[in-house]
């Protein structure tokens, strides 16, 4: 088990285009390992390679949701993908809503993305497949293969939208409280 270090807004491997994966190797296998360590680490739900230095065309990603208290979901509703070399081959539809980035830690901004995405990609066994996500799945789909390219959603945020998730949280209790009133 490895936790890498996580590079920051600013640094500039986050702006370059990566490279296609040619053959899953060892090292391969040992670089997904680490990511999935480092993303469980931070808490995060997706990870792409540049943002560990690393610059070819890999993801990993856990929206698993939340079981609850005391118990394990179910194999068959684990949504963990590691994806090699993914495409963006049909989008559709629109959401919008915030989100954040383990390269940008403590800030949220909102960003418009597709509401549904099928993705194709070869796994870790070197098997291709093709993935069918929406909602939160979509939208971290195309967060992380934005990185593959170079971009970060701050260049996708609406403008004044990116702020500390201490703002973030005191605008939703207002919000809330608006409702409720
Ligand atoms: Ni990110």
């Amino acid at each position: 088990m490895a936790i890498l270090n996580v590079r920051q807004l600013g640094d500039e491997i986050l702006t370059k285009k990566c490279k296609p994966v040619r053959v899953i190797n060892a090292r391969i296998r040992q670089l997904v390992d680490d990511m999935y360590d480092t993303m469980y680490d931070a808490c995060g739900v997706g990870l792409a390679a540049p943002q560990v230095g690393i610059l070819k065309r890999i993801v990993v990603i856990d929206v698993t949701p939340d079981p609850p208290e005391g118990e394990e979901i179910p194999e068959d509703e684990v949504m963990r993908y590691t994806m090699i070399n993914p495409e963006i081959i049909e989008q559709s539809g629109e959401q919008r809503g915030y989100e954040g980035c383990l390269s940008y830690v403590g800030m949220s901004g909102i960003v418009t993305r597709p509401e549904h995405v099928k993705v194709r990609f070869t796994d870790i066994d070197g098997d291709e497949y093709e993935l069918e996500g929406e909602g939160l799945l979509a939208r971290c789909i195309c967060h992380e293969l934005d990185h593959l390219d170079g971009h970060m959603y701050t260049e996708r945020a609406e403008a004044g939208s990116v702020i500390s998730n201490e703002e973030l949280a005191k605008k939703q209790e207002e919000q809330q409280e608006q409702e409720e009133s």
